[in-house]
C-alpha cells in the first residue's frame, strides 16, 4: 500500500514505541515524515531505522518539546520552509505516571496536563494553521484529504487505578478531538483519536516486567494478551488515510477487548 505518497506527515513522540512505528508505517507508505520528541538521539535511531529499510526515504528530525509554544512555532517554520506545507499530523506525544489522588503533586499533575492535553492544544492549533493557510496555495487535487490523529487512550474511556492525572488528560484529549472535528471540517481536515489499550513501549516497560501485573492486564484482556505497538500503528495510519475520508470527530478503541470484559 502506499496511501501516503507525496504525503508531508508529522509524528510527535517518534522517537520510541507507537510514535516510531507510526512513522515507519506512514514513510512506509510513502509520507515524507518529520520527526519530533525531545530526545535527539532517539529520533535519529528512528530515521535511521526508516532510512535503512527504505531506500531514498524523506525523514527528519526535529528536537522540541511539545508543551513549548515556541518551539512549535520553530517547527511550523521549519516545516513551511523544507516542505510548504503538511498533511498528516499525528499528535501521540505523551508520558505518564503513578499515585494516587491524596499524594499527587500539583506539580505532577500539571505536568502530566501539558504533554497530554496542552500539547494537543498546542500543536493542532499551530500546524492545522499551516494545513489550512498551505491548502489555498496549492493543487486541490494532490491535497483534498488532510487529517490529524490524537493518540489518546483505554484510560481516557475508563479511569485506571492509580493514574488520575492521566486517566483525566486522555478523556479531555477524546473530547478535545471532536471539538477540533468540528471546527477544521470546513476546511476538509478530518480529525480523530486512536485510543490504545495496554500496549508493550518503554511506557509500559517497567510495569510489564512485574509478572503478576502483566498477568492481571492479560486477564483483564479479552483477547488475553498485551498489544504490539505496529497494532496500534495500523489503526493510526488508516484514521490518516484516505480510506476514513468519510470519518472525523471519532475515537478508535484498539484495546483488545477490554472494556468488553
Ligand atoms: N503503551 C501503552 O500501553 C499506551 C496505552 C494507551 C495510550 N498510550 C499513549 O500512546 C502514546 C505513545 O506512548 P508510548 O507507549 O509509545 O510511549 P513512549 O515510548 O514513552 O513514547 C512517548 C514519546 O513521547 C515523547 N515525549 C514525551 N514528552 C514529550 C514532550 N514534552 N515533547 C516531545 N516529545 C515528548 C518521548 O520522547 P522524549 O522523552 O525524548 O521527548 C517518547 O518518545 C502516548 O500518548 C501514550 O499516552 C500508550
Amino acid at each position: 500500500m502506499s496511501r501516503f505518497k507525496g504525503k508531508v506527515a508529522v509524528v510527535t513522540g517518534a522517537g520510541s514505541g507507537i510514535g516510531e512505528e507510526t512513522a515507519a508505517r506512514l514513510a512506509g507508505e510513502g509520507a515524507k515524515v518529520i520527526l519530533v520528541g525531545r530526545t535527539s538521539s532517539k529520533l535519529e535511531n528512528t530515521a535511521e531505522r526508516i532510512k535503512s529499510s527504505l531506500k531514498g526515504a524523506d525523514t527528519a528530525v526535529f528536537s522540541a518539546d511539545v508543551t513549548k509554544e515556541d518551539e512549535m512555532e520553530e517547527l511550523k517554520k521549519f516545516i513551511q520552509q523544507k516542505y510548504g506545507t503538511i498533511h498528516v499530523l499525528v499528535n501521540n506525544a505523551g508520558v505518564s505516571g503513578k499515585s494516587t489522588i491524596l499524594n499527587l503533586e500539583a506539580e505532577e499533575w500539571d505536568r502530566i496536563q501539558a504533554t497530554n492535553l496542552k500539547s494537543v492544544f498546542l500543536v493542532s492549533k499551530i500546524l492545522g494553521k499551516l494545513m489550512i493557510d498551505s491548502s489555498q496555495d496549492v493543487d486541490e487535487e494532490t491535497f483534498s484529504d488532510r487529517s490529524i490523529v490524537n493518540v489518546a487512550s483505554l484510560s481516557g474511556h475508563k479511569a485506571g487505578a492509580q493514574i488520575p492525572h492521566y486517566s483525566s488528560s486522555k478523556a479531555a484529549v477524546i473530547n478535545f478531538t471532536k471539538a477540533l472535528a468540528a471546527e477544521f471540517a470546513p476546511y476538509g481536515i478530518r480529525v480523530n483519536s486512536v485510543s490504545p489499550g495496554f500496549t508493550e513501549t518503554p511506557l509500559t516497560e517497567s510495569g510489564l516486567q512485574n509478572k503478576r501485573f502483566e498477568d492481571a492486564v492479560k486477564r483483564n484482556t479479552a483477547l488475553g494478551r498485551v498489544g504490539n505497538p505496529d497494532e496500534i500503528a495500523n489503526v493510526i495510519a488508516f484514521a490518516a488515510s484516505e480510506e476514513a475520508s468519510y470519518m472525523t470527530g471519532s475515537d478508535l478503541l484498539v484495546d483488545g477487548g477490554w472494556l468488553v470484559k
